[in-house]
């Protein structure tokens, strides 16, 4: 492994300080919360911390088949956050020289981890241009017969780009075409989805794999409760075998409030879904009102990349430290995601909507200090 710590770790808020931002419009998720915001009964005096199911706690992977069609509880493997469970994806699947096809841009890790591995990352790229959609045609011709893995993340991370179910669908036939090949779908940001959510891959088809986790709908970065979903069966087995070897087990006490919170779900995720609806207007009518920045809408989740409509007038460096430095304002700028720096991501849904409010203020402030 060739580790490297990427961009958008090394410049996240929290490495910066949460304090030294007034504005936070940096972030992925929905606000950051608690337990008792959430009604969760916290207590776990009584809980024995043994070495748990290597697999998770049987009523947490309960619950997250019961949202997966065709999944069964002993299919899922819990791991301490998405990120970890991205890792072992990759690490059982690829070696160095295999070819992966990856969707550019993304999360980090999606694009870091086969590269740590000296994998040959091809990216399948997504543009501004194309309302950054995802052309089948394109990933059809890239696929090669030794591709052992097309990665994609949906809802898209940094775009809030989306996919339907027949386009997933399709996909799916694809790499089933391809004997060597399987999909990954990052899917953390699924139940954002502004309708219904995407088919969880993984019950469409023993070839597809599904990563998930609690950190960005809920607001619960903190508690690392993530999961990978694979059938087939080998396949499960190598997985479960790399957990072993990291994790051996989660944390029963995370295990436990996940529990919790994932069956209150019914109740928890309205309002979230509600503000959400609310900040993403408050960002369209901003958009609309102004002339310096343009975006593809998000069709899901609580980000956006917006860009500079006249790049070419402003400095972009300058903008970015008066961003901060005078208007106390955080933005992605676009080199976290391999992207010009005259886009950033946005992130709406972790401000509160006053806060919110006054960072997209400053992003039109900053742009007439950095004006050239
Ligand atoms: C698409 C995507 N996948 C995975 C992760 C990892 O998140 P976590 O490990 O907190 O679940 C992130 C975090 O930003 C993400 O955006």
């Amino acid at each position: 492994m060739r580790y490297r710590r990427t961009a958008i770790e090394i410049e996240a808020p929290e490495s910066l300080g949460y304090d030294s931002i007034a504005n936070n419009l940096a972030e992925s998720s929905f606000a950051d919360m608690s337990l008792g915001e959430y009604g969760i009964d916290t207590e776990v005096g009584e809980l024995l911390l043994q070495y748990g199911d290597h697999r998770g706690d049987p009523a947490l992977r309960e619950q997250i088949a019961a949202d997966a069609e065709a999944v069964a509880p002993d299919r899922v493997i819990v791991t301490a956050g998405a990120a970890p469970a991205l890792f072992i994806v990759a690490t059982a699947l690829l070696e160095s020289g295999d070819h992966v096809l990856v969707q550019e841009p993304n999360y980090a890790t999606n694009l870091e981890t086969p590269r740590a591995l000296a994998a040959e990352v091809e990216a399948l790229p997504i543009r501004y241009e194309d309302g950054w959609g995802l052309d089948l045609d394109r990933v059809r011709a890239m696929l090669r017969p030794q591709t052992r893995l097309l990665s994609i993340t949906y809802p898209h991370n940094p775009t809030g780009a989306m996919i339907d179910a027949e386009a997933l669908i399709e996909l799916v036939g694809i790499v089933e075409a391809h004997p060597m090949a399987r999909l990954l779908v990052d899917e953390t940001y699924r139940e954002l989805a502004y309708g219904d959510p995407l088919p969880v891959a993984a019950g469409l088809s023993t070839r597809a794999i599904s990563v998930s986790s609690m950190s960005k709908t809920y607001g619960l970065p903190g508690l690392r409760i993530g999961w990978l979903i694979s059938r087939d069966s080998e396949l499960d087995e190598t997985l479960l075998a790399a957990k072993e070897q990291i994790l051996i087990c989660g944390s029963a006490i995370d295990e436990t409030m996940a529990v919790r919170i994932l069956a209150a779900r019914g109740r928890i995720l309205p309002p979230i879904r509600e503000t959400i609806a609310e900040h993403l207007g408050i960002v369209r009518e901003w958009i609309g009102a102004q002339e310096v920045f343009e975006w593809v809408e998000p069709q899901a989740g609580v980000i956006g990349l917006p860009r500079f409509r006249a790049p070419g007038e402003y400095d972009v460096d300058r903008f970015y430290t008066a961003l901060l430095e005078r208007h106390g304002t955080y933005v992605g700028p676009g080199h976290w995601f391999d992207q010009p720096r005259s886009s950033f991501r946005l992130g709406f849904g972790w401000p509160a909507t006053d806060e919110l409010r006054r960072g997209l203020g400053a992003l039109l402030a900053a742009a007439a200090d950095a004006r050239l």
